[in-house]
């Protein structure tokens, strides 16, 4: 496979490097695989399916446990899974894969318990289970390395597993104890060795047309049938099924009536180049059904290649293919051999695969057991469409050189331009976590972090509105979306690019516009997101401008000078040349200078620059912070207070932001001026305290 070197170099970009970053972590010792993650907003806690321990973690901070308990499995499961030849250390183990809230008061949980898989009831109240465990066949999966999805909608669960102990029988299923297990036929057509990423309920919502049925959407990939291939070829698929699908009466009894399976297409169409493997998908839900976008991320079958890519779908395409797609049927040719063509014949009505709308209830067919058995055998033979779901601008949205994207989460946010991003996360096999923005349908890779210091694999990854968990075989890792305060100047702050940053010019701090203090600010102070507002930042003070102090001969002098980021140096210069800490100066680190005993040689200018390394530009900023000019208070009159420290006092006059610190509401003419304020001078003397640093634990 020949990939221009051009072409990628448009597609990937650089970004920052952080290498270490302390991070709230949980485990627990002895216990592994913390792979199964559900949030829970009402109940401020994050809920964890490890191996045969389930724990209830503050959502606010992971590093606390608040609740745990033990699955350990039976001794005859234990016994019995043993003789059948798998491992007692590894296999035959209580793996948990299903943690799903059923209504206020309990989750349903299910482990593959020795290869005997088990579902039960975990109350909140005293967090233990029901003690009457059910089979877990066709719920979750038998084998704890086997690919596996579940989602639950309406105290219903929905799973993407294998049936049988083999893990040869494919099966997506749905389970409500009220009524049998719905299941897929057990044929190749259906499910061809399919390996489950994800899957998720989209409703039909208020406006939905027709009186038509929510929708569960399964995503894949699975052996192609219908490319003629010298091995597997492995194609990426999204399945949709009907929620009020109750089987069929004679044909399809028990089994989705509403199945159909369309291709996923991830491609550079330009190059020939195909991502045919999906690792996982994310349903960014609009408010209104219209605006969802799906993202998935894939890889090609041909590893080697080392390339990763995101590919974006509209809620759209995907309805319209299952509406409106050719089916694909069977054909034997010369004989024994059989091909996958498309079917050009007429197709029954109602239209195989759909769900029951408005229409169809005229025809009195109000539910699934009253569909002709015509439209049950056609949809029977006939589950793969021929149609394919195309990404939008039919190209990927981000492809990533040398790395394998093993997970994905979205969000949408305003940023202060009102401009909407999706703000994408992707997980890598190696515990790093790439953060891309959509910026006028590019996308940009703003940050990289290890988010998992020994580089294991990402097996989970969930988004709260604050912060980012991710689940792996050794732990749980909980990050904040945005570390904006690592951006200790205007201009890396504004060039990362990262929608949740701006610039605070008083407090000359990047802050996270998301953050409960900065929604506070933003009331008062106009932050800066365009890059060439901070030019007007640095060398704004002339010398003319510097804070004249006088003092008397042999008293101290205190020259204030705050620094607000703590990646920056500090230094101070007088009459151009740097001071270093000799006997008469006294660096306070990082409120500023004092002289001890001013004599007639100290007169002068002093400068407080501050000096940061930064990354993105690959070199040092020095800022000036405050300038001063010392000189001696004359007629010099007898030292009688010795030791006496006069402080010099910098006075809220001549102020240029006294309006922000008021709360007037600025107008844009207004934020430049604050822009072009000496950021320091008044920070140190008019504004209110400074921003709380964003927290790192
Ligand atoms: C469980 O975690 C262990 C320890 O990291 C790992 O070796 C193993 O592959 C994991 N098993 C599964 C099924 O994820
Ligand atoms: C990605 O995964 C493939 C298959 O597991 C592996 O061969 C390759 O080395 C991985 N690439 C990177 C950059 O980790
Ligand atoms: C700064 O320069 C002035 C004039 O040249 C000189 O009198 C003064 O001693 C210098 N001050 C310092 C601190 O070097
Ligand atoms: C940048 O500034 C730091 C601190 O003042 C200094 O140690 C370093 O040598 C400087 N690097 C360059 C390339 O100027």
């Amino acid at each position: 496979v020949h990939i221009s070197k051009q072409l990628l170099l448009l597609y990937t970009c650089s970004f920052q490097h952080i290498s270490y970053l302390d991070l709230m972590e949980f485990s627990e010792p002895g216990i592994f695989n913390y792979s199964t993650l559900l949030l829970s907003e009402e109940r401020d806690a994050l809920y964890v399916g490890a191996r045969e321990a389930i724990f209830e973690l503050s959502k606010k901070n992971v590093t606390v446990r608040n609740k745990k308990v033990q699955w350990p499995v039976t001794e005859i499961s234990m016994n019995m899974c043993t003789l059948k030849g798998k491992s007692k250390e590894r296999e035959c183990l209580n793996y948990i894969r299903v943690l799903q809230a059923v209504d206020d008061t309990r989750l349903y949980v299910c482990g593959t318990h020795a290869f005997q898989p088990q579902c039960d009831y975990l109350y909140f109240g005293n967090f233990s289970l029901h003690g009457k465990p059910e089979d877990g066949r066709g719920k979750c999966s038998f084998d704890p390395s086997q690919s596996f999805t579940t989602v639950m909608a309406d105290g219903v669960l929905y799973s993407g597993t294998a049936y049988n102990f083999l893990g040869s029988e494919p099966i997506i299923s749905r389970y409500s104890p009220t009524q049998s297990l719905l299941r897929t036929e057990y044929s190749t057509s259906w499910l061809n060795e399919p390996s489950f990423v994800f899957a998720d309920v989209i409703r039909e919502g208020e406006n939905g047309a027709d009186g038509e049925d929510d929708k569960i959407y399964f995503f894949f990939t699975e052996v192609s049938v219908e490319y003629e291939f010298f091995g597997k070829l492995f194609i990426p698929r999204v399945a949709r099924v009907c929620k009020g699908d109750l089987g069929g009466q004679r044909t399809l009894q028990k089994k989705w009536t509403s199945f159909l399976k369309a291709k996923l297409v991830c491609s550079m169409p330009e190059l020939n180049f195909v991502f045919n493997v999906v690792h996982d998908v994310f349903i960014l839900k609009g408010t209104d059904r219209k605006d969802t976008v799906i993202y998935g991320v894939f890889t090609s079958q041909w590893g080697n290649v080392g390339l990763s890519a995101v590919c974006a779908y509209e809620i759209k395409d995907v309805e319209d293919v299952f509406s409106k797609g050719k089916y694909m049927q069977k054909a034997t040719v010369e004989q024994s051999h059989t091909k996958w063509v498309r079917y050009n014949g007429i197709t029954p009505t109602p239209r195989p695969g759909a769900c029951i709308n408005n229409q169809m209830r005229l025809q009195n067919i109000n539910n699934s057991l009253h569909l002709p058995d015509k439209t049950l055998q056609f949809v029977k033979d006939h589950p793969l469409l021929e149609d394919p779901i195309l990404p939008i601008h039919n190209r990927p949205r981000l492809i990533t050189k040398d790395v394998n994207y093993t997970q994905i989460v979205v969000e949408r946010v305003q940023a202060l331009d009102k401009i909407t991003y999706d703000v994408i996360f992707t997980g890598t096999d190696k515990g790093v976590l790439h953060k891309s923005v959509l910026v006028e349908d590019e996308v940009h890779i703003v940050e990289e972090i290890q988010l998992l210091k020994n580089g294991e694999p990402i097996k989970n990854l969930l988004l709260s509105s604050e912060s980012l968990y991710a689940g792996s075989d050794v732990g749980v890792v909980q990050s904040p979306t945005a570390f904006c305060g690592r951006y200790s100047s205007c201009v890396d702050c504004i060039l990362a690019r990262d929608p949740y940053c701006a610039w605070h010019p008083t407090n000359a701090t990047c802050v996270n516009i998301f953050d409960t203090a900065s929604q506070t600010l933003r009331q008062y102070v106009k932050l800066i997101i365009v890059s060439f507002v901070c030019l007007f930042l640095v060398s704004v003070l002339s010398q003319k401008d510097y804070k004249h102090v006088a003092v008397k001969l042999g008293s101290s002098a205190e020259l204030p000078c705050l620094v607000h980021s703590n990646l920056a140096q500090v230094m101070w210069k007088s009459n151009d040349s740097v001071l270093t800490e000799a006997s008469r100066f006294h660096l306070i680190a990082e409120n500023g200078l004092l002289i001890y005993s001013v004599a007639p040689e100290d007169q002068g200018y002093y400068e407080c620059w501050s000096v940061e390394w930064s990354p993105a530009a690959g070199k040092n900023f020095s800022r000036l912070l405050a300038g001063y000019t010392l000189t001696l208070d004359l007629p010099p009159r007898p030292p009688h207070q010795a030791g006496h420290v006069v402080t010099t006092t910098l006075g809220g006059h001549e102020a240029a932001t006294t309006g922000a610190a008021e709360g007037k509401v600025e107008t844009e003419r207004a934020a430049l001026t604050s822009a072009l304020a000496p950021p320091s001078f008044t920070a140190a003397t008019v504004l209110p305290p400074p921003l709380p640093k964003p927290t790192r634990h």
